[in-house]
């Protein structure tokens, strides 16, 4: 099919004016083309004219645009009284209630009114395009075309083939989405595309550390921050985005891939979802807010006095041993070097996916004496430390005091295969190297659509290849044997990388 997207004359149709709508509204009449928008709701679409002409004349004022561009970008958009008055367009972009039966029905009618070679598309976020093109005459030529909120800010935008999408379409809405100043990167239908998939890595891993007992909302979102890089935690994302709409869309996405224990959710988030607290939105969610919208996190108390006897560090891992021995060095540790801890000597492990548990008993040490610190992470701005469940109060304080001599703060969680910064991201990590697996994107958009839809601080395959795709597999090996959980197995894309000693980013042809 011959379909110019680069036409200058391309018009295109706008479904519903709500918060997406009218963005797309923006970007497309700021990139040069027709619009013409229609909404159920009477006087939706003049409202969002309205709308969208004061957006548009902001971004003058600021110099992103000229004051000519915004005049003329008004002057591109039209309302309409119905979809039926979309006949003129060549692409049509649904952004109406997310309701699968409401968007087969518009997509019918539209069928009916629009030339034959008409792009129709939906901006879903949690319904199959497949599904929704199940009950069309025409699937061929209908696609997701999926932006973020909010639209004129976030320039991603997923560009989604059906299993009937024929290639022409999806082409067309890479160049549409360009000429939209948006940064499309295209995939197959899968439940979460690429960003929902992979944020519950971040999400349900965070909320199932909460579960398990190991750390506090606080603890998990201060070390997303300080040690994994993140602008904000999970929980502190969890509350911005609100449970109305992690929690469904979570429970969607693990029952669209069959109960895959990857996406399996938790009670933490459900029943708060259940109790209506939801966020900021309510006001209460996993933080309290004072009357500013602060939340009101306790402080955390001042670290104790440093262990002052000798220390002994394992050798069984010998790149955690040597970032802890040079980091002890500078924090002026009394080292021990023998190849035992002596009988007094505080025992410090640096365990990569394993618990620290299971490092005093497999390498033979006195579990009350035992502490692991996490040295895959960086360890400038926070250290995450955790004992067994026998390490006695004065050596798991003494270890506490020593790793914060220099004013860092440390993080103390319960015993947890992979700490919480290694769960995560390993978790983050898997699910990209599964979506590349199956082919549902190439490992470059994966990590782009990461970055610029959730701000990771990198996508899944940089992250990996940072820490070092053994170190990741290493992670989830070891939470895969300790746990039993078939939750945590290393995907088959990651594992031959690791074993291969290769990027993440290796393609197979
Ligand atoms: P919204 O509630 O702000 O706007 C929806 C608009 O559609 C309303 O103005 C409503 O009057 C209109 N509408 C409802 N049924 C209609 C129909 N049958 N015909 C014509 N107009 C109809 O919703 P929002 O947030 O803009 O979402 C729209 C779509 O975009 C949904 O499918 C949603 O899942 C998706 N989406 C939402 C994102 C978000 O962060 N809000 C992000 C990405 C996608």
């Amino acid at each position: 099919m011959a379909f110019d997207a680069n036409r200058a004359d391309l018009i295109v149709g706008v479904i519903g004016t709500g918060a997406m709508g009218r963005g797309i509204v923006q970007v497309a009449a700021a990139g040069g083309m027709q619009v013409l928008m229609t909404d159920a709701r009477p006087g939706a679409a003049e409202e969002a004219l309205d709308f969208v002409g004061k957006m548009l004349m902001r971004a003058a004022e600021k110099g992103t645009i000229t004051r000519d561009e915004a005049v003329a970008g008004v002057s591109r958009i039209n309302t309409v009284g119905k979809p039926a008055d979309m006949k003129p367009c060549h692409v049509v972009i649904e952004a109406i209630v997310e309701n699968l039966q409401a968007k087969q029905e518009l997509f019918a009618e539209l069928e009916t009114v629009v030339a034959p070679d008409c792009i129709l598309v939906t901006n879903t976020s949690s319904l199959s395009v497949t599904s929704i093109a199940a009950t069309m005459k025409t699937p061929r030529r209908f696609a997701g075309f999926h932006f973020f909120n909010p639209v004129p800010l976030m320039k991603l935008v997923e560009v989604i083939d059906g299993l009937q999408t024929e290639d022409w379409v999806g082409d067309a809405l890479m160049t549409l989405g360009r000429r939209m100043t948006r940064e499309p990167v295209r995939l197959k239908d899968a439940p979460g595309f690429l960003v929902n998939q992979v944020g519950r890595g971040f999400t349900l891993e965070g909320s199932h550390l909460v579960h398990e007992g190991i750390a506090t909302f606080a603890d998990v979102d201060r070390v997303m921050r300080d040690v994994g890089g993140f602008r904000m935690g999970p929980f502190e994302l969890m509350d911005l985005t609100g449970l109305d709409v992690t929690q469904p869309a979570s429970e969607l996405i693990y029952n669209q891939f069959f109960q895959e224990p990857r996406y399996r959710p938790n009670l933490i988030m459900r029943s708060r979802y259940e109790a209506g607290v939801l966020g900021r939105k309510t006001k209460r969610g996993f933080y309290d807010y004072d009357a500013d919208m602060k939340p009101l996190v306790a402080p955390e108390p001042p670290a104790p006095a440093p262990h002052t006897g000798s220390v002994w560090v394992s050798p069984a891992d010998p790149k955690g041993h040597a970032t802890l021995a040079a980091l002890l060095g500078k924090l002026g540790a009394q080292f021990e070097s023998g190849a035992r801890p002596g009988a007094q000597s505080l025992i410090l492990v640096t365990p990569v996916g394993e618990d620290a548990t299971t490092c005093a008993v497999e390498q033979g040490l006195d579990p009350r004496r035992t502490v692991a610190v996490d040295t895959l992470f960086p360890m400038v701005k926070r250290r995450t430390m955790m004992g067994t469940p026998l390490t006695t109060e004065n050596y798991r304080l003494g270890a506490h005091g020593l790793l914060a001599a220099d004013g860092v703060p440390v993080t103390v969680c319960r015993d947890s295969p992979g700490f919480i910064a290694q769960r995560i991201v390993a978790m983050i990590v898997n699910i990209g190297c599964s979506i590349a697996q199956s082919r549902t994107a190439q490992p470059a958009d994966i990590d782009k659509a990461v970055t610029l839809g959730l701000n990771y601080p990198n996508g899944p395959f940089k992250f990996g290849d940072v820490l070092g795709p053994d170190r990741v597999y290493k992670v989830l090996s070891g939470m895969y044997r300790i746990y039993g959980d078939p939750r945590y197995r290393p995907n088959i894309w990651l594992t031959r990388r690791a074993r291969l000693g290769v990027s993440l980013l290796t393609p197979e042809p």
